[in-house]
């Protein structure tokens, strides 16, 4: 079974993602993460984020795989507080709209989930990674909002005004890519997660999941 997640930044995806996958027992995959991962390398090799090739070049020499659920860059485990930061997300942004660091990421995401029963979530996972998804979901939440959330993780010293303008300038690099644009695949389930918590929107789509 595979189940797709997609939305913007900041929408609940990842947490949402990973309780669903807990109590239904489903193997799960944070494509963002996947990008973030590659971005890491690139800084810490002190790459150009403005050469193409040098982009591709460490997309294709980066190994991720996730072991027992540990995510792993070239063999070693990755936290979450070194994938999160804002250098990352700008530069994260900025390689995934690269096409050929796309097919990469897809190839080794669908590579690891072979024979798996799966939740994936990311901005194309229901549109282009998993076009045949036997569930697709797509959550939204008004930009202030998912702004206010971003900033009360405190996952830096940012203020709010600079967390929203962040969050805009990534919502627009997201949805006008020239490959795997942030989209609502035509059968997806829509959940706006404004006024819902966490626990709620989870409820929405176990249910979902349980009327099949
Ligand atoms: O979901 P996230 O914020 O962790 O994603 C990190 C970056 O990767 C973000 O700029 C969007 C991009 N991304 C993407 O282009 N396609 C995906 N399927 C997942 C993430």
């Amino acid at each position: 079974m595979i189940v797709a997640i997609d939305g913007p930044v900041g929408v609940g995806k990842s947490s949402i993602a990973r309780e669903i996958a807990r109590q239904a027992r489903l193997y799960y995959l944070n494509s963002g993460n996947f990008y973030r991962a590659i971005t890491l390398k690139h800084l810490l090799s002190k790459g150009d984020f403005s050469n193409r090739d040098e982009c591709l070049s460490t997309a294709r020499n980066a190994r991720i795989d996730i072991v027992d659920g540990v995510f792993k860059l070239d063999g070693h485990a990755v936290s979450e507080s070194e994938l999160h930061n804002s250098d990352i997300d700008m530069n994260a942004s900025q390689i995934s709209s690269i096409p050929e660091v796309r097919q990469i990421v897809n190839e080794r995401m669908k590579e690891i989930s072979k024979g798996l029963d799966i939740i994936a979530e990311g901005r194309d996972i229901s549109t282009v990674v998993f076009p045949d998804a036997d569930f697709k979901f797509y959550l939204d939440a008004e930009p202030e909002i998912r702004a206010r959330r971003r900033f009360q993780q405190k996952l830096d010293n940012q203020t709010y005004e600079e967390v929203l303008s962040a969050l805009k300038q990534r919502d627009l690099n997201d949805m006008n890519k020239s490959v795997g644009a942030l989209k609502i695949a035509p059968n997806a389930i829509i959940i706006d997660t404004s006024y819902l918590t966490i626990k709620e929107v989870c409820e929405k789509v176990l249910n979902a999941l349980k009327r099949q």
